[in-house]
Formats: structure tokens, sequence, C-alpha cells
């Protein structure tokens, strides 16, 4: 398989939308029950709002060979909003790829610092790459409450070293 990196396009939103729910309801399984997965997978479900808030962030998609099967989103400077990955394709460093040119972008923008809302399942992805818990967190969407963890890594190397 070979992995590449480019930025997203408004056309993908779909296709998006769509690695967006299968990832959900595959790899946050054992972390969020069936109503709490529904209910966070259920934010695509009107992709215009998902576009939007695409488009909002600075979005990057990962392709292998040649098609979209991941994304990542930076919020205004230094905040990872989105991080995705199609479970077919999971394990396979794609995540790290997309975080690792995030957290390079937001350094380079002069960010000190990278968070995230680390979805449980998430929290030993960002542990592995010198995120530290900051606070525990929950969330209503629709009528379910899911908890996240807010985890936070000090940009410039000071952390991996
Ligand atoms: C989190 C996510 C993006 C990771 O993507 P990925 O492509 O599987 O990650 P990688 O293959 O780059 O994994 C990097 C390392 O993290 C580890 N890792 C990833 N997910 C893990 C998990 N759930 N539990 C334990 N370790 C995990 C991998 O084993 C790997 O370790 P290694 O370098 O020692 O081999 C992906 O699992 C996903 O899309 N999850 C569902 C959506 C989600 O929760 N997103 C985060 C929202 S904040």
């Amino acid at each position: 398989m070979k992995a590449s990196l480019r930025p997203y396009l408004p056309s993908e939103a779909q296709l998006l939308a769509l690695i967006f729910q299968a990832s959900i309801e595959t790899l946050a399984e054992d972390d969020y029950d069936t109503d709490q997965r529904a209910a966070w997978a259920s934010i695509a479900d009107d992709v215009g709002a998902f576009a939007k808030r695409l488009a909002a962030g600075l979005t990057i998609v990962v392709l292998a060979d040649g098609s979209p099967v991941g994304f990542a989103s930076l919020a205004g400077a230094d905040k990872l909003d989105l991080l995705y990955v199609h479970p077919d394709y999971a394990g396979q460093g794609l995540g790290s790829m997309l975080a690792d040119a995030l957290e390079k972008l937001a350094g380079a923008r002069g960010a000190a610092q990278m968070t995230s809302d680390a979805s449980d399942n998430a929290v030993p992805f960002f542990q592995k790459r010198g995120y530290e818990p900051q606070s525990r967190n929950s969330v209503m969407i629709g009528d379910e409450w899911l908890a996240n963890t807010t985890m936070r890594k000090a940009l410039g190397g000071k952390v991996d070293a």
C-alpha cells in the first residue's frame, strides 16, 4: 500500500462523512455503546454542515493507493479537531501520518502546543505521541452523553525528546 497526504477537496465531503461514520461504528465499539456511536456518527448525516466544519479548519486527507481513507482537521492554531481513519486501513500508520502533518503545520504557524478532545478509544494513540491528559469532559450529542479527554502536547520536540 502506498500512502500519501494532500489537502481536502470540497467535493470529498460525502466520502469523508462515510469514512467518519465507518470509523466510529467499528473503531469506537469497545468504548461507546450502540446509541452513543449512532449519536456521534449522526454528526455527519447533514453532509452540508459536515462540509462546513471540514472547510472551517485546515483539513488534510490520507490516500491509500490514491484513494482517500482517512482525514484530519486543524481548528484554529492548535486544536486537532477531527482525526479519522477507515477501519479497513487502521493500524497501518495512517493516523500517525495525519497527526504528524498537522502537528508540523501547527508548529510552523507558531503554535506552542496541540490539544485534542480524544475519544476513549483514541487516548492510547495520543499517549503514544506524547500527549498528556488535561481534563475529562462529557459532551451531549443528540440524546446521548459521551465522555472524552482533553489531551495536550507541547510542540517543538520537548515532549518527544
Ligand atoms: C485513532 C485513529 C485515528 C488511529 O489511526 P491509525 O491509523 O489506526 O493509527 P496508527 O496506525 O498510526 O497507530 C499509531 C500507534 O497508535 C496505536 N494505536 C492506535 N489506535 C489504538 C488503540 N485504539 N489502542 C491502542 N493503541 C492504538 C497503534 O498501535 C500504533 O502504535 P505503534 O506505533 O506502536 O504500532 C483511528 O483508530 C480512528 O480513526 N479511530 C476512530 C475515530 C476516533 O476516535 N478518532 C479520534 C477522535 S479524537
